[in-house]
């Protein structure tokens, strides 16, 4: 499983170092051997440096994301962070199009599928959050809008792939109900949104999908237990290193 710890903009360096402690002092190495999980963190960019430097310090076996890049390449662009600036501070993936940066700054499918894009070209391995709000699961408009946002990442997936490009892209399916709400989908739910979207549109490398929202120590086994599922993507519950331990230790 792919198991990646999206921290959004709660962490300060203090706080890194302390929660980069607790896995050392309690074996993050020995928990995940043999186990197969890998281990992501996202951080704010100002923290990507400082984590990547302590986390290889510390011999930590974990990777490390950021939660966007820009759209644009590189030029003047006051305030952005290029993709190649990501790289250059020790990340290995963004975090693209999570439904908070669709909603409160307001971008749209194709920017996503431009960082996509961006991110196969400098081998920075894209995590594309997509998902339905409350209000398009109740007009019964799920598949369609999923279908909207997936789309044009598909078309830039086999674009690259033709080019040479052979970096695996991940989707995670984040309803937007379920975030920080405490309601999780239902294995259903994720069950039908997968095959949607593996079926519907022409992958010559199918992408590995995540699953992401409201998972806690308690859904933790039971939605990592689903057929043809890559990994979670989680938010508020990983904040907190003891129970990111207990979830790896529930899953191993
Ligand atoms: P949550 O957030 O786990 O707090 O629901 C998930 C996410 O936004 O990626």
């Amino acid at each position: 499983m792919f198991l990646v710890a999206n921290w959004k903009m709660n962490m300060t360096r203090d706080r890194i170092g302390r929660y980069l402690a607790v896995l050392e002092g309690k074996g993050l190495s020995s928990i995940l051997s043999g186990t197969g999980h890998e281990v992501v963190f996202a951080a704010t960019h100002v923290y990507l440096e400082y984590l990547s430097e302590e986390v290889n310090r510390r011999g930590l076996p974990a990777k490390i994301f950021a939660q966007d890049v820009s759209s644009r390449i590189e030029g003047a662009f006051t305030g952005e962070v290029s993709v190649r600036n990501i790289l250059d501070v020790g990340a290995v993936g963004s975090i693209l199009g999570h439904s908070e940066r669709r909603r409160y700054f307001r971008e749209t499918d194709e920017d996503v599928a431009t960082k996509t894009g961006l991110c196969l070209q400098a081998g920075v391995i894209p995590l594309v959050c997509f998902g339905e709000s409350g209000e398009d699961r109740e007009a019964g408009n799920t598949l369609k809008v999923l279908r909207e946002q997936v789309a044009p990442v598909a078309e830039v997936a086999a674009k690259a792939l033709k080019d040479g490009i052979d970096i695996p892209v991940y989707l995670a399916y984040e309803p937007v109900w379920a975030i920080g709400s405490g309601k999780n989908a239902s294995c259903a739910d994720i069950r039908e949104v997968m095959s949607a979207v593996l079926e519907e549109f022409p992958w010559t490398a199918p992408p590995k999908i995540l699953y992401g929202g409201s998972v806690n120590l308690d859904n933790v086994a039971s939605l990592a237990a689903l057929k043809n599922l890559s990994g979670l993507l989680v938010g508020s519950a990983w904040l907190d290193p003891e129970i990111f331990l207990n979830s790896l230790m529930a899953l191993s």
